[in-house]
């Protein structure tokens, strides 16, 4: 080793015993290895050494090299461990200090209880289809039973596309789709997104969401209706219910029904949210209406089934006592928070 890289050598390791913090390590390993520092400076000088002196300078300057770098990273661990021991036993280090705050996201109420329905139906055997929101006015009206002269069309009012489409007014058109496309025996649910030409309040939104369910097979009747909706009730809001089923119209179903729990505000007793009846609304359902299954290609002679329509919005609201369906979309995060933990 020539007298240049001695002089080196002895400079950088008493820089590096002197420097007391990583940032100051960082400059000494800079100025010594790095790319423009002092050994890289040494090896640039070697073309002008007489050709025999230069091999062994080469190797003395690497030598030397990976001898600093050695030494460097053994410094490296000794600073860091010095910090740390002086941050743990000096007085600014307060163990009692809280860590900070670990957020984390929640499901939307509509998402939880989607999912939940879901994962109850199939359980029951019902597979999970979706279809399109944009839908054609075939599916949404005319093969449900409901011809544009209709007067439940009225009701039903939506937004209109310019090329003739629609928003779907209800989930009820993946019936079809589904007949259509699966044959029977078929179980499907159809959880989806809604839209009605609706004048907003506490009860009314333009855009809702919905649960299809329909079952067609052979000899399907009222009761395996009320059993199914009984089982998916009483898991869903966590209680033995009753239910009763008033007679209710609807063009893709006959007999079509309302079903409604006693309600679970007054135990049937009769409260404001009930209107003091004992009972709460629940869901439209009813027996697939045979133009229904013709529309879907099955033949009514042989297959019978139900369908029904379950208000996503209004189960959520049942369950957890939520007065305002605008909520639900009104992305106030506090009215969202406080599913957290549910
Ligand atoms: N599609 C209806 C609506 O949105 C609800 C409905 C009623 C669905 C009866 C059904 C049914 O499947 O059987 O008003």
């Amino acid at each position: 080793m020539n007298d240049a890289l001695a002089q080196i050598r002895d400079a950088a390791l008493q820089a590096m015993d002197e420097a007391g913090d990583p940032a100051a390590l960082k400059a000494v390993e800079q100025r010594y290895l790095g790319k423009k520092g002092e050994l890289t400076q040494q090896l640039r000088s070697l073309g002008s050494l007489p050709a025999e002196q230069r091999p062994a300078f080469g190797k003395a300057v690497n030598e030397l090299k990976s001898e600093l770098a050695t030494r460097l990273a053994e410094r490296e661990t000794e600073v860091k461990g010095a910090v740390l021991a002086a941050m743990l036993s000096g007085a600014s280090f307060d163990p009692t200090e809280p860590g900070e705050e670990f957020v984390t996201g929640v499901m939307h109420p509509i998402t939880r209880i989607t999912y939940e329905l879901v994962d109850l139906f199939h359980g029951l055997g019902f597979r999970w289809l979706d279809g399109p929101d944009v839908e054609l006015e075939y599916y949404n009206f005319d093969a449900l039973n409901t011809p544009p002269d209709h007067p439940s069309r009225e009701s039903q009012d939506t937004f209109w596309l310019d090329d003739g489409n629609l928003l779907r007014t209800h989930t009820s058109p993946v019936q079809v789709r589904a007949m259509e496309r699966f044959g029977a025996p078929i179980q499907c649910v159809v959880p989806g997104r809604c839209f009605r030409n609706e004048a907003v309040d506490a009860s009314h939104e333009h855009t809702f969401y919905q649960m299809e369910g329909l079952m067609v097979d052979r000899e399907i009747s009222v009761a395996h209706l009320i059993y199914t909706m009984k089982t998916c009730l009483r898991e869903i809001l966590h209680r033995d219910i009753e239910v009763r089923l008033r007679p209710g119209f609807f063009p893709f179903v006959e007999p079509g029904f309302e079903l409604d729990v006693n309600c679970p505000f007054c135990a049937g007793n009769g409260c404001k949210t009930c209107k003091q009846s004992g009972w709460i609304e629940m869901l439209p359902c009813g027996m697939v209406h045979p133009h229904v299954l013709r529309s879907g290609g099955l033949d009514p002679d042989e297959w019978t089934g139900f369908a029904f329509g379950l208000g996503l919005q209004r189960l959520v609201m049942v369950r957890y006592g939520i007065s305002d369906i605008r909520d639900f979309t009104g992305g106030d995060l506090r009215f969202l928070e406080q599913f957290q933990t549910v």
